[in-house]
């Protein structure tokens, strides 16, 4: 075998990223950021979300059991990587400008600078020691409209939204150049603190 054994780590598997929106019990919107998200079948496409630790964005989704999840994109990263590093245990971590709207069909917080956001409805939550799982229902896909023209390539329609990847506690574009490590993007966020 010429491979050697590793520390226990998913490096080198690059990830997407995802923003959850949740709405908070006075109505307002909250983001974090998340990359352990994948898919699963029963009979139709469903999303498992794994949330480690005590968030907001899991007590919220513990309670209202709906969340969207907004694909995040280079535009994107400096907020994203932001919202990341931020509990939404502190107060001021939505006070900035931000355009959301409601989801089609469910009650959740939408980015409008999003590509590609999901509604989601947990169907089951599977508590671990530190973590819980919430397998989900995909209510609905919103797409913007660059990504719905079939005139175009999905190689082109994909760099038209530049998605970040991680791996490595890092962050990469599209076409694999570092965007920076984990906590470093938000410091060109102008609301950052
Ligand atoms: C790149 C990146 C990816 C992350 N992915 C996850 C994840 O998949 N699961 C998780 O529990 N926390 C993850 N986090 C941590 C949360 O984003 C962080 O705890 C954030 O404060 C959550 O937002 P909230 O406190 O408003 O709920 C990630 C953070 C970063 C920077």
């Amino acid at each position: 075998m010429s491979k050697k054994s590793a520390p226990i780590t998913n490096n080198f598997c690059p990830q997407s990223l995802f923003l959850y929106g949740t709405y908070q019990e006075d109505g307002t919107p909250n983001f974090g950021l998340f990359c352990w998200l994948s898919y699963y079948w029963d009979t139709e496409l469903g999303v498992m979300a794994c949330i480690g630790g005590k968030k907001l964005t899991k007590d919220r989704i513990l309670a209202a059991k709906v969340f969207s999840a907004n694909l995040v994109t280079e535009k994107m990263l400096p907020m994203a990587d932001y919202l990341g590093n931020k509990a939404g245990y502190e107060k001021d971590k939505m006070d900035f400008p931000l355009e959301t709207e409601t989801g089609k069909i469910l009650h959740v917080p939408v980015l409008s600078c999003s590509p590609v956001s999901f509604e989601l409805e947990v169907s089951k939550s599977v508590p671990f020691n530190d973590s819980t799982v919430f397998f989900c229902k995909i209510r609905n896909v919103l797409l913007e409209e660059a990504l719905t023209d079939s005139g175009k390539s999905p190689e082109e329609r994909i760099q038209s939204i530049a998605p970040v990847l991680t791996t490595c506690e890092t962050y990469f574009s599209w076409d694999g150049k570092s965007l920076g490590e984990w906590g470093i993007p938000k410091e060109s966020f102008p609301f950052v603190r």
